[in-house]
């Protein structure tokens, strides 16, 4: 079952009744203010940081789910009657409903009682504000008299101190009313320098800045009395609520429209000029006032809006396909990379699922989230690589997480996740591959942003490698410390303590249990640093990671292949785990993906054997499940894994994120229609149809679906911020449409299902337009390249001499030759 439909001309997805499955949401914002907007107009804003500095306030697990947000409230002032065009918080059966999440913008809206009203939620570029741009018709045959009011609840900034430090926060709260603008100033007084600010362009009739005087004693969001009465009350907010509410009047004849623009802000002053006078306690609103003044003009918004189309036209015109699959070509040309984006500025803070209170930014996460993101903005890749490496530690090591505000390491969560220093090489590869941008292995860089500890980014990759190299265990594989890719897998931990954190608390010293999954990556990285070390002139440098690698590759051939597939790691004990020796967890998908794709086994048939034993074992028409059998119980020397029901997150649920190592690895063995079966199967407009059992948006990937062992099988859950956007994006860009930016260019390798024809595509690299146009042949993935209608050697088209910024790549694919 449907709850709406791709709108693919548009870039738009529609939903057509309100009461999805789960709250199905949308990003406003991509540079530095950001908001999360639900299908019924719910969520929060934030500026740049979703802790630190929350705009508005959002209840987290509410009931119903998703309650408060930016709402706009109708009133039909000769009969009383008041609806919000949204549906929450008032859920009037309003008809034609829409929801149209597009990118960057939400378009919601409806018709109840004759008057049509939707508004257009989006935040333009480099600005620091968001525009709700109301659009309210009247299709009755007579002359309408109609109130709207706007409602958004302040949060006092830090959103975790807001949600919990109330005999404080009761206290605290101020505002200022200049000119119809409501300001939200509270702890202006003392030591910060920012505030919020909401306009109206409309004449007010009223205005609310108290919660309880917008709602009324015992009231909640679908029955204010201020709305019910038809009257705002003009309260000042002094402590309590702070909130924003705006009245205006309108006359509308019939058929008449009519826009209102309502504008929520974020300004930091200079501290030496907080206030106006100075001396006073008044907000100083000089250097706001300019923005104020251009967004309340409704030609001003519009040409911000087009502005903002524009930008994601460009953005997205990077690379487009036209394969034989709508769902490729969906996910491809729009969402998959408008997820990347998401993720890029997101990481894992601030979702449905993630509240933006408990994380910042991953050092693994947001290193593996460049691997979609680097071709869209590559200057702000290269500026968070440089951020990332400079949380890095002297030993090599790095905080697992850093806090975008202040951009330094996340002290609670600490360090000694012994995968995460790998992602820095795999993260500045990609850069490299796209941009050619060498210059960037020579910026200095600090070690946990300590001035004085400044290396070359060169210097940081190699203490990445090191790192590993310092930390073996027994059988001579990478010690997993706290946790590898997986942070379920808690081999250190063995908590007995409710309440204690698997990821950080480490009651073993941690010199035995050992990580296949490591093994995999350490080799694949170290080809990665080879290749870098050689094109910078270091060959001898560079012979010595290949060396390394390749008895890593070894190390994991002797002690990390089962006979079937690759174990997943040892434990504490020195036992296997993900192995058919373990009478539960016998193979796990990580090292199976990931082993393959580092190259091992693709000679002698044991990287085949491992994806067989996948498809075996692993394998559901859901998607691939992270391991089998699931842990049916608690066991303390494996950590949080255990801690979940079969079939759910890390427990045997299928985790998103790894489906496109094994993608990869099918393709990289030739299998393309395997490769596009496994890529289909989670794909989420593919799983569009099926909308009641998976719940989540269909137009974004979901971190979990559940596994064959959860009773919810199929079920989605934290959709939006997980690795899985970028990996599939790289999956089905680079691996089975086989557009893979290199080194020294632009490789073209296509392993495509046997029954496509072809396909064609646009791709912009390094400031050249290629045009691809494959044409299958016959069966295999032979490639026969030309370039503007010369043939080629090779599979690698480099980036034109003569300066053309145009080139046509002609693909046969398949069949004899090449
Ligand atoms: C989740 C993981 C997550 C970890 C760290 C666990 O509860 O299952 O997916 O990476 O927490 O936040
Ligand atoms: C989510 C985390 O953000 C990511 O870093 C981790 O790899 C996966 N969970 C698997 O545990």
């Amino acid at each position: 079952m449907r709850y709406g439909y791709f709108d693919d001309n548009n870039r738009e997805y529609v939903i057509t009744r309100p009461d999805t499955p789960l709250p199905w949401i949308n990003y406003l914002g991509c540079q530095e203010y950001f908001g999360i907007v639900s299908n019924t107009a719910g969520g929060y804003s934030f500026f740049r940081d979703a802790r630190l500095r929350r705009l508005t306030r959002y209840r987290y697990n509410n009931v119903p789910f998703d309650l408060g947000g930016r709402y706009i409230y109708l009133r039909d002032d000769e009969s009383g009657a008041y609806w919000s065009p949204s549906w929450q918080p008032t859920r009037h059966d309003a008809e034609r409903y829409s929801c149209r999440h597009g990118m960057g913008y939400s378009v919601i809206g409806s018709t109840y009682q004759g008057i049509r009203a939707e508004t257009c939620y989006f935040v333009p570029l480099n600005a620091r504000l968001e525009v709700w741009r109301v659009t309210i018709t009247n299709e009755r045959l007579k002359r309408a008299a109609v109130s709207a009011f706007s409602l958004v609840e302040f949060c006092l900034w830090d959103a975790q101190d807001d949600a919990t430090n109330f005999q404080r926060n009761f206290s605290i709260g101020q505002v200022e009313l200049d000119d119809g603008v409501i300001y939200h100033k509270t702890e202006y007084r003392e030591r910060r320098d920012h505030f919020a600010w909401f306009a109206c362009s409309g004449e007010l009739a009223g205005f609310d800045t108290q919660r309880e005087a917008f709602l009324g004693p015992w009231r909640g969001w679908d029955k204010p009395v201020v709305v019910e009465q038809g009257r705002s009350a003009n309260s000042m907010a002094h402590g309590w609520a702070p909130i924003g509410s705006h009245h205006v009047r309108m006359l509308l004849e019939p058929g008449e429209t009519r826009q209102l623009v309502f504008v929520l802000g974020y300004h930091e002053n200079p501290t030496d000029s907080k206030f106006d006078p100075p001396g006073s306690q008044i907000v100083n609103k000089k250097l706001v006032k300019p923005a104020i003044a251009r967004y309340r003009d409704l030609e001003c918004v519009d040409a911000s809006f087009a502005a903002l189309r524009a930008y994601w036209d460009e953005t997205l015109g990077i690379c487009q396909v036209a394969t034989p699959d709508v769902h490729t070509d969906r996910m491809v040309n729009v969402w998959n990379a408008y997820q990347c984006m998401a993720t890029f500025n997101m990481s894992r803070s601030a979702s449905f699922y993630e509240s933006g209170i408990g994380r910042g930014l991953g050092f693994r996460d947001s290193n593996q989230d460049l691997l979609g993101f680097v071709h869209m903005v590559p200057a702000r890749a290269r500026e968070r690589i440089l951020d990332l490496a400079a949380t890095q530690l002297p030993s090599g090591g790095a905080y697992h997480q850093y806090q975008p505000l202040t951009k330094r390491g996340n002290n609670d969560v600490g360090s000694n996740f012994n995968d995460d220093p790998h992602w820095l090489i795999l993260g500045v590869a990609a850069y490299l591959k796209e941009t050619g941008d060498w210059s960037i292995l020579d910026e200095p860089v600090p070690y946990d942003n300590q001035p004085g500890s400044e290396e070359t980014l060169y210097g940081h990759l190699l203490r990445s490698f090191q790192y590993t190299l310092d930390r073996l265990g027994p059988h001579g594989l990478p010690l997993i410390g706290r946790a590898d890719w997986n942070d379920c897998l808690n081999l250190n931990c063995f908590s007995d303590t409710p309440g204690q954190s698997f990821q950080t608390t480490t009651n073993k010293e941690g010199k035995t249990a050992e990580s296949i999954f490591i093994g995999g990556l350490f080799v694949l990285a170290g080809k990665e640093l080879a290749a870098i070390a050689q094109r910078r002139g270091h060959t001898s440098e560079a012979a010595s990671y290949e060396v390394a690698s390749r008895a890593m590759e070894e190390t994991v051939r002797a002690h990390g292949w089962d006979g079937e597939w690759f174990v997943r790691a040892y434990d504490d004990f020195g036992n296997k785990v993900g192995s058919r020796e373990c009478a539960e967890g016998k193979i796990y998908i990580e090292p199976q993906g990931f082993c393959v794709l580092a190259g091992i086994g693709l000679e002698d048939g044991i990287a085949r054997k491992a994806l067989n034993s996948v498809r075996r074992h692993l394998a559901t028409p859901h998607g691939i499940v992270l391991q089998q059998p699931a842990y049916s119980q608690y066991y303390i020397h494996l950590g949080e894994i255990s801690s979940y029901p079969p079939g759910y997150k890390e427990n045997a649920g299928i985790f998103c994120h790894n489906n496109p190592w094994v993608i990869i690895a099918e393709a990289m063995l030739g299998n393309g229609d395997a490769a596009h079966d496994y890529y289909t199967r989670i794909n989420p407009s593919a799983r569009e149809p099926i909308s009641d059992v998976h719940r989540c948006e269909p137009y974004v990937y979901a971190q979990m679906i559940a596994g064959r062992d959860a009773p919810t099988h199929g079920e989605a859950k934290n959709s939006w911020l997980t690795g899985t956007a970028a990996w599939n994006f790289y999956a089905i860009t680079q691996w089975i449409l086989g557009i893979r930016p290199e080194y020294e260019g632009l490789r073209i390798e296509p392993v495509i299902p046997e029954r496509w024809t072809g396909f064609t595509a646009t791709r912009r690299f390094r400031g050249v337009t290629y045009k691809i146009r494959v044409e299958r042949a016959g069966p295999g993935n032979t490639v026969a390249l030309s370039v503007d209608g010369k043939t080629i050697e090779g599979r690698v088209v480099t980036p034109p001499a003569n300066g053309k910024a145009e080139i046509t790549v002609d693909v046969r694919l398949g069949g004899a030759g090449a």
